[in-house]
């Protein structure tokens, strides 16, 4: 059996989750694609699926049993609604929603529907250098984290970009990915702003004490650069930097930055993909976000905004987990 997937947004990501549904993924196909441009849509199907520009079409149809949303954030909320009344798995990229009011519609949606549909699009754990760090902190390889140091570089964006959309649509990356690695809660936060919004650096403390820092910085202009390095007691563990090629001219012997996050996380997202894919169609959970982490992670990032704003240490709070949710 192949489970027949659609795919809303055919932009950036909508187009790298159609070309890893196409090309790479084991036990389901395209079966379509869905853009407000149709030749976009027609484009990133090449050949392969039905085409659509309405979103709710696509999502209603008998010929697709699962979604992989990657339309603008502004609509997530209202299409992974739709497919939790549709009763249908989805893969909803990051942020579940614009606001955590939102996010916590979409919660209380499949807790009433009574069963786990939605997984959001938090890529970092299935890509392999954080699942290695996350196994040795498990491991007790390098003792009590105390130190979480998080860098999310981005080469150029448009000016809006920067600010609280850094937040709410780059910084949640970090925002799950922390909570994932040290299987803890944040507790407080505390926010720093450069001129014009860029670069932040943010700092948020676990339930367990840990620090966790993160500089996101939105027009380092040399290239896409995320890196990790967890500090535990008895050592470290951090990303390496991923490169294809190491060159030497001009006197120096270098390594290469990819331009954006595609190449950087290429791994993670067919991963990501084929995990959600054999969970959807056992109908379990593959460890990727959900709808509950999705919630948290755009609770957390609204009140970093907020701190933003004040520069004061802020308490974060958060209200019970559905018991559902573990
Ligand atoms: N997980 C990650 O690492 C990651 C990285 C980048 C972007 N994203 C997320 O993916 C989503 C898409 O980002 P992108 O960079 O691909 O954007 P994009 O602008 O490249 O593509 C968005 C596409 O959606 C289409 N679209 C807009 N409204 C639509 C609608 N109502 N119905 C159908 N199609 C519609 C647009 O025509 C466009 O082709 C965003 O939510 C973003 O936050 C995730």
């Amino acid at each position: 059996m192949s489970l027949a997937v659609g795919v809303i947004g055919a932009g950036v990501m909508g187009s790298e989750h159609a070309r890893i549904l196409r090309k790479e993924t084991i036990g389901a196909h395209l079966a379509a694609i869905c853009d407000a441009d149709e030749a976009r849509a027609r484009s990133a199907g090449d050949g392969q699926g039905l085409v659509f520009t309405d979103p709710l079409a696509l999502i209603n149809s008998d010929r697709v049993e699962a979604v992989v949303i990657a339309a603008p954030d502004s609509t997530h909320k209202g299409l992974a609604l739709a497919c939790v009344e549709a009763g249908k798995p989805v893969l909803c990229e990051k942020p579940l929603a614009v606001t955590a009011a939102e996010a916590l519609e979409v919660v209380e949606a499949e807790v009433a529907k009574g069963r786990p549909l939605v997984q959001v699009g938090y890529m970092r754990r299935f890509d392999p250098p954080y699942i290695e760090m996350k196994r040795a902190r498990e491991a007790g390889e390098i003792g009590v984290p105390v130190i979480l140091h998080n860098i999310h570089r981005n080469a150029v964006v448009p000016e809006w970009f920067t600010g609280a959309m850094s937040v709410t649509n780059a910084f949640v990356h970090e925002i799950d990915v922390s909570r994932w690695l040290l299987g803890s809660e944040m507790v407080s936060a505390q926010a720093h702003c450069g001129e014009g919004g860029d670069p932040l650096m943010i700092t948020m403390v676990t339930d367990r004490g840990t620090i966790v820092s993160t500089e996101v910085f939105m027009n380092c202009r040399y290239g896409y650069h995320v890196h990790a390095q967890l500090v535990g007691r008895h050592g470290t563990i951090e990303t390496a930097v991923p490169v294809t090629t190491l060159s030497n001219a001009s006197g120096r012997h270098g390594f290469s930055y990819p331009d954006n996050w595609v190449p950087r996380f290429r791994t993670a997202y067919a991963n990501q993909m084929n995990a959600w894919v054999a969970a959807a169609a056992g109908g379990q959970s593959c460890g990727g976000a959900n709808a509950w982490d999705g919630y948290v992670t755009t609770s957390i990032a609204e009140q970093v905004v907020a701190a933003l704003e004040t520069r004061t240490l802020t308490r974060l709070s958060l209200p019970p987990r559905p018991s559902c949710y573990g």
